[in-house]
């Protein structure tokens, strides 16, 4: 199985793994990247079951919009069953890097609101140690020195991705050289430094399940 048939097979386990819990009046919060995708190209097949989603960026909107998926806002709903998306990397216990794809701070709202978080990769996102992916950092424009140079001391090197102006009007750091072994210390320690949105490790809120693709099949990693 190569990389893309590892992700169509976690997605549509996350399909069958939501299906059974869904109703007419069910939201279902989506992800963002490659293998959310493949998620919501997998959840349309069953998008009678339930009424609408909640999406993690602009660029998931549009897809669930094109098969036919009600979008609503966030602060329309009351409450979410479910929130599926996928990592850059994940530990044993479930805590995550997220952001390669510069939405980091609506996945972790989104995140924060779900009962339960169910994260879908393939196997080559399963690490001992977070860091090697570099970490995304969302800073405020003008923020953006002051904050490197923060991280810097933290004992990272923040490189400043120049291309992407993320969804809600912020720019990225990827801070490279870091071994997180405490994700939730961490965590709070970037977040409390002036400018930074938010950060991509999702530790504080870890994910519930991990569906893992491998080429024996589907694993999974905590429970629901
Ligand atoms: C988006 O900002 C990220 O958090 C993605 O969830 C992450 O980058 C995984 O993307 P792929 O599924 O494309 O690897």
């Amino acid at each position: 199985m190569n990389q893309d048939q590892l992700k169509q097979a976690v997605a549509q386990a996350a399909v069958d793994h939501i299906a059974p819990h869904l109703n007419k009046d069910s939201i279902v919060g989506v992800g963002t990247g490659s293998t959310a995708n493949c998620f919501i190209d997998a959840l349309a097949t069953i998008k009678h079951t339930f009424d609408a989603a909640v999406a993690s960026s602009e660029a998931t909107a549009q897809r669930l919009r094109d098969h036919g998926i009600s979008v609503l806002e966030l602060n329309s709903i009351q409450q979410l069953r479910f929130y599926v998306d996928g990592a850059d990397e994940s530990d044993q216990q479930l805590n995550l890097i997220k952001g390669g794809g510069a939405a980091l701070t609506r996945e972790k709202i989104v995140a924060a609101v779900a009962d339960e978080f169910i994260c879908i990769a393939d196997e080559s996102k399963l690490v001992n140690t977070l860091g090697s992916f570099p970490l995304p950092v969302e800073v405020i424009p003008m923020a953006r020195s002051y904050v490197a140079r923060k991280l810097v001391g933290l004992g990272g090197e923040p490189v400043w991705r120049q291309d992407v102006i993320t969804d809600n009007g912020n720019y990225i750091l990827d801070v490279h050289g870091l071994a997180i072994t405490d994700p939730q210390g961490l965590e709070s320690a970037i977040n409390q430094i002036t400018g930074v949105v938010t950060n991509g490790i999702f530790a504080m809120r870890s994910a519930d399940l991990l569906l893992l693709g491998t080429p024996a099949g589907v694993k999974q990693l905590g429970h629901t």
